[in-house]
């Protein structure tokens, strides 16, 4: 190997360390009306401090003091495309100054701003009033997480009190969430997607054709696309911002902010073709966003009437080609918004894994396809559609799909923590395998870190696993909780599982490590005995089942002392030699 090739290794692979061990992870699950712990609070802050704040006009600390240093921006020593051991070298240099000015505002006194401010002025040529600016709301949010009014809260509300309003949502995205404790609202659907969400949305949608075009060598025709309510709330419609850039198209508003159309953004000024999409909607969402829904189908039938070449306009290759295959209506062809029928919710896909009753797998992407094959939208006369059965419609949208792509929402809940995301990105890709004829390629967005990316899904499972159920830090603050903490170790099996049921995406040292360090280690498998047995025998009967399904090539004598773990715990819980 030449030397170069060498440190480029190494500098990749530094990357990846440096990845996982910054990454936010949930240590422990809330308790209501428990204020955080000032180590997690550390850790929040100066996750919340490297993001940008426009509506408050503060940009983000590691960005003053990438340029008080006259270093790049930080967005650019977070490329990774320009890997270098300098860059790195001056990366670290800033996150480590931003972290120790957190550590020094959080022990200052109380107006201990104004000497930190000096202190980095001095360190980083940081401007002290923008430092001071940004110190304010880092502190008005340390004193939100250091009280907890949620107990409180929950009385006056059953006491029948007036209870202040407050918005839902990530702190990182929106710390105005804090404090907590108060009638949580949602958002004005009718602005949706908002501006910053359009802005937000450009490079990731870029980013997403870019990471396809890479591996594929060509830009996707066809994306099929979950949409989820609260992710939505979350980032003011972000997702639903993605979709319009990926069409092409922009929203129009009125003057109270309300939007009210869309019109086609000029293929000159995309400067690529416009893609299909095929969105897959959650109950929640389409009850939360009756507009947008009437929107997104609007999008859809506007690009796909545009007269333009077929190769800059999958929308219109797409459904024209359809028509001629069908003798189907322009409306019928053009359908792309699917959810349940009116008043369902779910794919079920989800339970059928839990409870493992499926034979062959192809059954999971019929199940999420039964459920989620009822259109919205408008008809030719113009009425609108509140769950139109259209199997046929969807099964013939999701043939010609090559990527089936999801917003994550929250550095709380990943695609281990709950069965949500295998039964809708997980359903919709066994869907598309069999309609295809070919698995897609399978992406998620990660907007939780200042250097928004995207991953494919094993990259994204082998980043959860090694930050949540391999990490220590992790398992140990989940054990904390006793009883519920065994529960989650296992629900972050069963998920991952899920994701082997419905993607095969699932690598063989996950099963591997997590046999080992939760059943093999015999003084691990009697705490966890003694604090849940029934959660420890579901998830050694998981490991059975993965390996039993094919999911993972286990050594033999690994499974015997998993059979044997099995037995043991049976005989345990049926109360068999006690
Ligand atoms: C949502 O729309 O936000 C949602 C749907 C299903 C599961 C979880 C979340
Ligand atoms: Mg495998």
């Amino acid at each position: 190997m030449k030397i170069e090739d060498r440190d480029r290794r190494v500098l990749a692979f530094y990357e990846q360390v440096l990845e996982i061990e910054q990454r936010l992870i949930p240590t422990g699950l809330h308790t209501f009306g428990r204020s955080n712990r000032s180590g997690e609070i550390t850790e929040l802050l100066t996750l919340v401090a490297s993001f940008d704040r426009p509506e408050l006009e503060i940009p983000a600390l590691t960005e003053l003091i990438s340029q008080g240093l006259g270093l790049p921006s930080y967005a650019q020593l977070l490329k990774e495309s320009d890997s270098s051991e300098l860059r790195l070298i001056e990366r670290e240099r800033v996150e480590k100054l931003t972290r120790e000015t957190i550590s020094r505002l959080l022990s200052s006194g109380k107006n201990g701003g104004d000497e930190v401010a000096l202190w980095i002025n001095q360190q980083a040529g940081v401007s002290v009033p923008l430092a001071l600016k940004s110190f304010n709301l880092l502190t008005r949010i340390r004193q939100h997480l250091q009280s907890n009014q949620e107990l409180d809260g929950l009385v006056r509300a059953l006491t029948g009190e007036y209870l202040p309003p407050g918005p839902g949502g990530d702190i990182l995205q929106n710390p105005s969430i804090l404090p907590t404790g108060r009638n949580t609202h949602a958002i004005n659907p009718y602005a949706i997607p908002s501006t910053l969400a359009m802005r937000r949305a450009e490079p990731l949608t870029r980013a997403l054709l870019q990471r396809y075009q890479d591996e594929w060598k060509k830009v996707p025709e066809s994306i099929a696309m979950v949409l989820w309510g609260i992710d939505n709330i979350k980032k003011e419609g972000e997702a639903v911002a993605q979709v319009l850039w990926l069409l092409g198209v922009q929203p129009l508003r009125d003057g109270l902010n309300r939007v009210t159309d869309i019109e086609a953004v000029p293929l000159e000024r995309l400067g690529r073709p416009r893609i299909d999409v095929v969105m897959t909607v959650s109950g929640i969402f389409r009850d939360l966003f009756a507009t947008t829904m009437d929107l997104l189908d609007r999008a859809v039938k506007c690009v796909a009437s545009l007269d333009e070449p077929y190769d800059m306009n999958f929308v219109r290759k797409h459904v024209e080609e359809y028509m001629r295959e069908t003798g189907c209506s322009f409306q019928e062809a053009a359908t792309r918004v699917f959810s349940n029928a009116a008043g369902n919710y779910g794919t079920n896909v989800n339970f059928l894994v839990l409870q493992s009753q499926w034979e062959n797998a192809g059954e999971l992407g019929d199940l999420f396809v039964r459920r989620k094959c009822f259109a919205y939208g408008r008809d030719s006369e113009g009425r609108l559609l509140e769950g139109l059965e259209a199997q046929k419609l969807l099964d013939g949208a999701l043939s010609r799909v090559e990527v089936s792509y999801q917003n994550i929402d929250s550095t709380e809940v990943g695609i281990s923590d709950v069965d949500h995301y295998f039964e809708y990105l997980g359903g919709v890709t066994k869907a598309v395998e069999k309609r295809a004829g070919k698995r897609p390629q399978v992406y998620l967005s990660d907007t939780l870190t200042p250097n928004a990316k995207i991953r494919t899904l094993q990259e994204t499972l082998q980043l959860e696993t090694r930050t949540k159920v391999l990490n220590p830090k992790w398992y140990e603050g989940m054990l904390r909780h006793g009883f519920s903490g065994v529960a989650e170790i296992e629900h972050q099996l069963t998920n991952t599982f899920g994701w082997s049921a419905t993607a095969d995406a699932v690598d063989d040292w996950i099963y591997d490590e997590v046999a080992e360090t939760f059943v093999l280690d015999g003084q691990m498998l009697d705490r966890l005995k003694a604090l849940n047995p029934h959660s420890v025998q579901s998830l050694v009967g998981r490991l059975l089942e993965a390996a039993g399904r094919g999911f993972w090539s286990a050594k033999p004598e690994v499974l015997d002392q998993l059979r044997e773990a099995f037995t043991g715990l049976e005989d345990a819980l049926e109360g068999v030699n006690s």
